[in-house]
């Protein structure tokens, strides 16, 4: 599926704008830094595909990419913009917020949301809020934690099995957690047959 095809297709800072809900779609929410944009490009084998930077808060858009085929054997990711980051304004963040949350509720093909967290800072209070959001509008989602490559091989498990103990109420949570590194390319693998399981099972 990641081999085919993999193009930018838009960023959306209105729902009208939203592509066609005529395929599977995928979603990366997480605060801003944590490595969505890298996850992603990991994903797809193209470095530039999704713009990273240093600067946090870079991505203000939900951005669209089109994966494989440009019909119901392909699939959408969404690039969502990072939260929690302290230098937005109040009202940037209600503008956000009130996107997210018709995003999330009125999204027919949005499978699964994709939650990345740290893995050397683990679920934050924003992060909270945003998984609570997705229980709330029914929408799944699996944690998957980043730059494992800046945490110690022996810390390793003991995240994973910490952040699975943290989801376990959440309703709508996945109960496995995924650890990955996009520059080290450990669990990408595990990532992509998770994503295309969804489109070809
Ligand atoms: P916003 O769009 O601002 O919300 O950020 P983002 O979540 O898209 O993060 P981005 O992918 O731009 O990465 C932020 C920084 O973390 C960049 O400097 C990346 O190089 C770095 N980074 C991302 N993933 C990894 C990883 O797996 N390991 C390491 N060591 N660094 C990473
Ligand atoms: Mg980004």
């Amino acid at each position: 599926l990641f081999a085919k095809r993999a193009e930018f297709m838009l960023g959306v800072v209105a729902l009208k704008h939203l592509p066609p809900a005529d395929r599977v779609e995928v979603s990366f929410a997480g605060r801003s830094n944590v490595g969505k944009s890298s996850l992603l490009n990991a994903l797809v084998g193209q470095n530039g595909l999704a713009r990273t930077s240093n600067t946090p808060g870079r991505t203000q858009e939900v951005n669209f990419f089109e994966i494989g085929a440009k019909d119901e054997d392909g699939l959408y990711l969404s690039d969502l913009p990072g939260y929690g980051y302290a230098k937005v304004s109040r009202s940037l963040v209600k503008e956000w917020t009130k996107l997210l949350k018709s995003y999330l509720r009125g999204r027919p093909n949005l499978r699964r949301a994709f939650v990345l967290v740290d893995s050397r800072h683990g679920i934050k209070d924003s992060d909270r809020e945003i998984m609570t959001m997705m229980d709330e509008c029914a929408v799944s989602y699996q944690i998957v934690l980043t730059k494992m490559d800046k945490i110690k091989k022996a810390e390793q498990e003991k995240v994973v099995a910490k952040t699975q103990a943290d989801v376990r109420k959440n309703v709508a949570a996945h109960p496995e957690v995924l650890l990955t590194s996009s520059t080290k390319g450990d669990g990408i693998a595990e990532l992509r047959a998770t994503i295309a399981d969804m489109v070809y099972g």
